[in-house]
């Protein structure tokens, strides 16, 4: 990421100048009792400093083992995770495959149905209201995939992707869609006459650059980015995290930036979450986050992190046994058979997430109420 000053736009949003903006919207409308919206994690926050607040969310899929014999069984893959993001925040959602942050982003651009939980965004509660009414603020919430091949579809040329949501919802008359299609290129450092191309004729980059032109058609306030440089060459992720960050700034945009590890996030992050095997393990602020981490497995993905400055030499821990399976998880800590602190404790009683110290939230039996470790209880 090239440096930058960021504090002066923090926690910001600017006002896109859109027909279809969300400032313009009656916020009067059935919220389920938004008007005053705590944060999720109790940090409570004024309602107007929250702009996505997710409370217990869950989701349980059906995975249909009855072709080899077996019963239908449930799969936990997001169990009870909360937290909040600040407008022109970016938050951070890390952990080792199958942990479930896919289905946490799918389920704030309404494409998976939570098996339980609320999500608050700008204060309404999305899941209490009508088809109609989410559908407004589905405009507001876009994705980044993170496969930009497999997210386009090869028989469009581009420009007709990236207008396509455009004409799905009536946002602008066919004549200025052209225009708009232009704009939204320049945005993303393409150039115009590309968009009577077709997927196949660009390089991993660009196509990841239409995706993200593709996702600001609707001009949307947050972006969940799925991934979005996970399947880049080193040298083009910096550029597509630049980019990313440019448009944040214009547009004023919120992020959940979902990636594997910590050292990705690090660098785009305001604050960071942690899961493993469906549930949140540790929430902070990037810098408390990356210098003090508390959960066992937040320190094991840090150690993994390779570093050139001798002074910063960590020590690294490395994680014994497989992911237990999200079909049966463990009772306790769902950490337990891969923990190197565990305690007798932490195979009964499944650890809260708790505010440790200021912003700083973490499910572990072994951190105690000031964020020290060892306070067992
Ligand atoms: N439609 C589905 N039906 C059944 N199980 C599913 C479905 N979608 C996801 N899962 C399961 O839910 C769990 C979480 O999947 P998810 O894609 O959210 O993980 P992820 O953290 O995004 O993984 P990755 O980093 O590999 O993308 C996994 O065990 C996955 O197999
Ligand atoms: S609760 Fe126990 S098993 Fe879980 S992370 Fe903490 S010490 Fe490890
Ligand atoms: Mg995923």
């Amino acid at each position: 990421m090239k440096p930058r000053s960021k504090g002066s736009d923090k926690g910001q949003t600017a006002q896109l100048s859109t027909s279809a903006g969300a400032c313009d919207r009656d916020t009067s409308q059935a919220d389920g009792g938004a008007s005053d919206v705590p944060d999720s994690l109790g940090s409570k926050l004024p309602r107007s400093d929250v702009l996505l607040d997710i409370r217990h969310l869950s989701k349980t899929y059906v995975a249909d083992n009855s072709r080899f014999g077996s019963k239908r069984s449930l799969v936990h893959a997001v169990s009870n995770v909360s937290f909040s993001i600040r407008p022109g925040e970016t938050f951070g959602l890390v952990g080792e495959s199958g942990c479930g942050k896919t289905t946490v982003g799918k389920m704030l651009v309404n494409l998976v149905r939570p098996t339980a939980g609320e999500i608050f965004f700008d204060g309404h509660n999305l899941l209490a209201l009508k088809p109609a009414e989410r559908k407004t603020y589905c405009r507001d919430i876009q994705l980044i995939f993170q496969d930009p091949y497999a997210s386009l579809n090869p028989r469009m040329r581009v420009g007709d992707i990236i207008a396509e949501p455009m004409l799905t919802n009536k946002m602008l008359p066919k004549k200025q869609v052209e225009a708009r299609v232009n704009e939204l290129l320049e945005h993303v450092g393409l150039a115009n006459y590309m968009r009577n191309r077709y997927p196949h004729e660009f390089s991993g980059g660009q196509r990841q650059r239409i995706g993200i032109a593709r996702a600001l058609a609707l001009r949307p306030r947050f972006i969940v980015c799925d991934e979005p440089v996970s399947a880049l060459d080193v040298s083009i992720q910096a550029q597509v995290l630049n980019l990313l960050d440019d448009l944040k700034e214009q547009f004023g945009l919120t992020y959940l930036f979902i990636a594997h590890g910590l050292n990705v996030v690090k660098h785009v992050s305001d604050q960071v979450g942690v899961m493993y095997l469906g549930k949140l393990f540790e929430v902070a602020p990037k810098h408390e986050l990356y210098d003090r981490p508390l959960s066992p497995y937040t320190q094991a993905l840090l150690s993994a992190i390779p570093t050139v400055e001798r002074t910063k030499k960590r020590q690294r821990i490395i994680l014994e046994g497989d992911v237990p399976s999200p079909i049966d998880p463990p009772p306790g800590c769902r950490f337990s058979s891969r923990c190197f602190a565990k305690v007798p404790l932490c195979d009964e009683v499944e650890p809260e997430l708790l505010e440790v110290a200021p912003r700083h939230f973490c499910a572990c039996h072994c951190v105690g109420a000031r964020g020290v470790r060892g306070e067992t209880p």
